[in-house]
């Protein structure tokens, strides 16, 4: 596939089919997806590779009660609480895999570099024919000391990007963007 075709395929995928994604294939795509520009050449990023299906689905409802518990605290997730309210509602939309995507604080790029990678990572999982969606959802739980700490992610790393993951269940109608603004030519 060419690039180009990745990037107009490329949508949000908000529904999978049960097959799994193999953790081989995964490290394969982070691999290339690494090759992403980084500041000061630091490469401050780290991994977490959720597969299991009753954990993920678990945490969605983690997520859902903790957000609307605390609505206020979350202004950005304010337009979306009917959703989260929602018993059928699924943060990771039911997918078989969580790819979790932090920066080494320790880079005053990570924020930055971890973006490039995560959209390395759409596109590259898009020549496959696996679907993504960036979780921001996620926010509300994977920085949390605990939630880091149980998976292994050292302290000083933040939270960048949550890619839900797996092969699309039905077709997406290629990207549409408002047309971009320039403020000079
Ligand atoms: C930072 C960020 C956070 C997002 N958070 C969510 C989310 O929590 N849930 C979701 O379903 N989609 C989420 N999305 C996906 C956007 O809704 C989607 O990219 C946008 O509507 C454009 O659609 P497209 O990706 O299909 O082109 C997020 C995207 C980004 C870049």
């Amino acid at each position: 596939m060419e690039l180009k075709d990745a990037i107009l395929q490329r949508r949000s995928v908000r529904s999978y089919t049960d097959a799994p994604i193999s953790p081989e294939t995964i490290e394969a795509l982070v691999e290339l997806a690494v090759k992403a520009p980084t500041g000061s050449g630091l490469q401050p990023w780290g991994f977490a590779l959720l597969q299991d299906k009753a954990e993920i689905d678990a945490l969605s409802e983690q997520i859902k009660k903790k957000v609307c518990e605390n609505i206020a605290a979350y202004p950005e997730f304010a337009q979306y609480e009917s959703w989260l309210k929602n018993e059928k509602y699924s943060i990771f939309n039911h997918a078989g895999t969580v790819l979790v995507i932090y920066g080494d604080t320790a880079s005053p790029w990570c924020v930055y570099d971890c973006s490039l990678v995560a959209g390395n990572l759409m596109l590259l999982a898009e020549e496959q024919g696996i679907g993504t969606c960036w979780i921001g959802f996620a926010e509300a739980l994977f920085d949390d000391p605990e939630f880091k700490q149980a998976h292994k992610v050292p302290a000083n790393f933040k939270l960048v990007a949550t890619l839900s993951m797996g092969f699309r269940k039905h077709e997406t109608k290629p990207c549409e963007r408002k047309a971009p603004v320039f403020f000079c030519k």
